[in-house]
């Protein structure tokens, strides 16, 4: 059972409405075309000489459900903590609908509501006191923000919990904490460090029903992930960063139409692969074991012909299986470093 409760009506003492009651704006508010963030030309070099990041230039409409992806190290952490403040960039621009964060940044920070990749709370306070006290650093009344945290903690799941010292909370409530404490200024734009790291699956697909219903209310979110398929589930952009450079953006679907060609895997019913990669040569083929070998299908070629040619030698297949994920496949050949070609 999920202890990630995704019922926003219930109980009767939230309002009307749901979440986005809750959140203090109109279900589905449309998207106006304004960016959330724009981010231009953005270096950062670390004191230790590390360039972390060498020109990201991102957009990110409001409204939208935003990925940024790329392999540790790549310099994902650091473009969060240079929008937040956080870190101090080398050079370049960023705004937050439309307020630098150099000249603006009390009114930018106002915007946006972070879940940082580390828990960072204080272990020994209560989960009500670490939303209500979040409330007071943006100025909410305690009154306000105790009946906000009401509201956000319910639909997290987080309600029964609420006088338990955060530090007693599995490490999934932990993780949802995080979002309940990002949430309660109302922030118009949440940004998630790797939301869902080390949470099982179930709850992984609780989380999802919850950001998604957070974006049906209006918020934009980005996120950074390192499970693939949350991006290609919940988002409809992503850019991929790695070394610091921005190697690939816009829909997920344009990503994915980067990939020319597909490595497949094919169960054989019988121990004969070495045979079948006889047959197979065309598909760069490679022997796993002895009743499974893997090609590679270029687009708009297909399996089905190479299904036929081993039937017609008697070697029938069982199952055809994708190795991986779409998208995972795209990354991998983008991070590489082939060049970038995938
Ligand atoms: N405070 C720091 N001082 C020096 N170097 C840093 C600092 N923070 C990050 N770096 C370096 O900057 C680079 C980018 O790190 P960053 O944390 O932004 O990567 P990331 O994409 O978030 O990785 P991950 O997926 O592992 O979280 C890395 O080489 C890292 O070692
Ligand atoms: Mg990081």
């Amino acid at each position: 059972m999920a202890e990630f409760s995704t019922s926003l009506e219930k109980p009767d003492s939230r309002p009307a409405g749901g979440l986005a009651a809750a959140m203090g704006r109109p279900a589905a508010q449309a998207p106006t075309g304004r960016a959330a963030l724009s981010i231009r030309n953005l270096t950062k070099t670390y004191a230790s000489g590390t360039q972390a990041l060498k020109g990201v230039s991102l957009d990110i409409a409001e409204g939208d459900f935003f990925a940024l992806l790329g392999p540790n190290g790549a310099g994902k952490t650091t473009v969060i903590g240079i929008v937040m403040g956080l870190v101090t960039k080398t050079a370049g621009t960023v705004s937050v609908f439309g307020h630098d964060i150099d000249r603006d940044h009390a009114r930018a920070r106002k915007f946006i509501g972070v879940v940082p990749q580390e828990l960072n709370f204080n272990i020994f306070e209560k989960v009500m006191d670490i939303v209500v006290n979040q409330g007071g650093y943006y100025g909410i009344p305690r009154k306000v923000a105790i009946e906000r945290a009401e509201e956000i903690l319910h639909p997290l799941g987080l309600w029964e919990k609420r006088w338990e010292v955060s530090r007693t909370l599995s490490g999934g409530m932990k993780r949802r904490l995080m979002i309940a404490r990002a949430l309660v200024h109302r922030p118009q734009f949440l940004i998630l460090d790797e939301p869902t790291a080390g949470v099982d699956v179930e709850l992984r697909r609780g989380m999802w029903d919850y950001l998604r219903s957070l974006r049906e209310s209006g918020t934009t979110i980005l996120l950074t992930t390192h499970y693939l398929e949350e991006a290609e589930q919940l988002c409809k952009h992503a850019a991929i960063i790695n070394h610091g450079e921005i190697i690939a953006s816009g829909t997920i679907k344009d990503i994915l139409a980067r990939l020319k060609s597909e490595r497949v895997t094919l169960d054989l019913a019988a121990p004969a692969a070495q045979q079948a990669a006889a047959l197979l040569a065309g598909y760069r083929p490679v022997v796993v074991d002895p009743s499974t070998v893997e090609v590679e299908v270029d687009e708009g070629r297909g399996i089905g012909p190479a299904v036929v040619t081993l039937q017609d030698n008697d070697i029938p297949v069982q199952m055809v299986r994708p190795k991986s994920g779409r998208l995972e496949e795209v990354f991998l050949r983008l991070t590489s470093g082939n060049g970038g070609a995938p």
